[in-house]
């Protein structure tokens, strides 16, 4: 129940989604990407509003495309245009779109502003990037995972670089669905406390393990799938020196992976920093960062239908 009394779902972070509805949301989207263009238009007359503080490739492209695969359609709305916050204050932006669209996906800069608009919209609420977490992103890379290992209970995916967003989300999916995760981060990068320590406790309760190691190769041990992302996400463009000087050693390269397992798959949330993050073995054989990207419009069709039908 939100604010204006009205029962709505809203996708803020990954970790309100339990084991059962990440695994229906997996099932799903493995569906759609089957059959991407159901007779049924499940979100006919449906309009998306996409409310972005940041750029986007992939989360807007994927969502505009989905709803209209859906039968609905998609509205952008650049920074420029609502300037939310400075404008006219996030409540007010939240109700006003709730009088006209029937869901809302918002890119933000402060987490915070992403729990105001789903505490006052009366239309569903999806988090498409904020300062703290990534869910659609985490999702679609689970399915993703699940694709190629079939089993969860069988994948191992090591994490190294940024403890941010898309890691925050990742930690919580992976512990979820019991797979195992390893995290690598330098020193005053690790991910956020609380969601590292709830997701050991899930991890455990679903007979698997979320485990921190400061040395990368540690993590990469023995796993089936690395992980990187940028060292600089949005908003923090003014560290970016300092960061390129801290992570040093924690790149994805030829070195790392050799810790790994050796068939072991690259995967990044994109975009990349080739020569940062990441070597150019990210466009070799073993990276799967374009399937990555495409399903993520099969998941957000999945959590579209999910908010928004059930
Ligand atoms: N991975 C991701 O969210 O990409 P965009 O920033 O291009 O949307
Ligand atoms: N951590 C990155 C993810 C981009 C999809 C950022 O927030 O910029």
């Amino acid at each position: 129940m939100n604010k204006c009394g009205i029962a709505k779902k809203d996708l803020v972070c990954a970790g309100e989604l339990g084991r059962e509805e990440i695994f229906e949301l997996i099932e799903a989207a493995g569906k759609l990407k089957k059959k991407p263009l159901s007779k049924r238009r499940a979100l006919k007359n449906k309009t998306l509003a996409l409310l972005f503080q940041k750029p986007s490739n992939r989360t807007r492209i994927s969502f505009e495309v989905g709803m209209k695969q859906l039968g609905g359609h998609a509205m952008y709305l650049s920074p420029q245009e609502i300037d939310m916050g400075v404008r006219e204050p996030v409540k007010d932006v939240a109700c006003v779109l709730s009088r006209y669209v029937d869901v809302i996906v918002a890119r933000v800069y402060k987490h915070e502003d992403i729990l105001t608009l789903a505490h006052y919209s009366t239309v569903p609420v999806i988090n498409g990037l904020s300062d703290f977490c990534h869910p659609c992103q985490a999702l679609a890379d689970i399915f993703t995972i699940k694709e190629r290992c079939k089993n969860l209970k069988r994948a191992h995916l090591a994490y190294v670089g940024d403890g941010n967003n898309v890691c925050n989300s990742l930690l919580m999916v992976a512990a979820f669905t019991g797979t195992k995760m390893t995290v690598s981060t330098p020193k005053g990068y690790e991910p956020n406390k609380e969601v590292f320590e709830k997701a050991v406790n899930i991890a455990k309760r679903n007979a698997s393990s979320v485990e921190y190691f400061v040395d990368p190769a540690m993590a990469a041990k023995g796993a089936n799938f690395i992980y990187t992302d940028v060292w600089t996400s949005m908003g923090q463009e003014s560290e970016r020196e300092k960061r390129l000087k801290d992570f040093q050693g924690f790149q994805i390269n030829e070195t790392l992976m050799g810790f790994a397992e050796k068939d072991a798959l690259i995967m990044h949330c994109l975009p990349a920093h080739r020569g940062e993050e990441v070597s150019d073995i990210v466009d070799g054989k073993n990276s799967i960062i374009y399937d990555q990207a495409e399903n993520r419009m099969h998941m957000q069709k999945a959590i579209l239908l999910k908010l928004m039908c059930e």
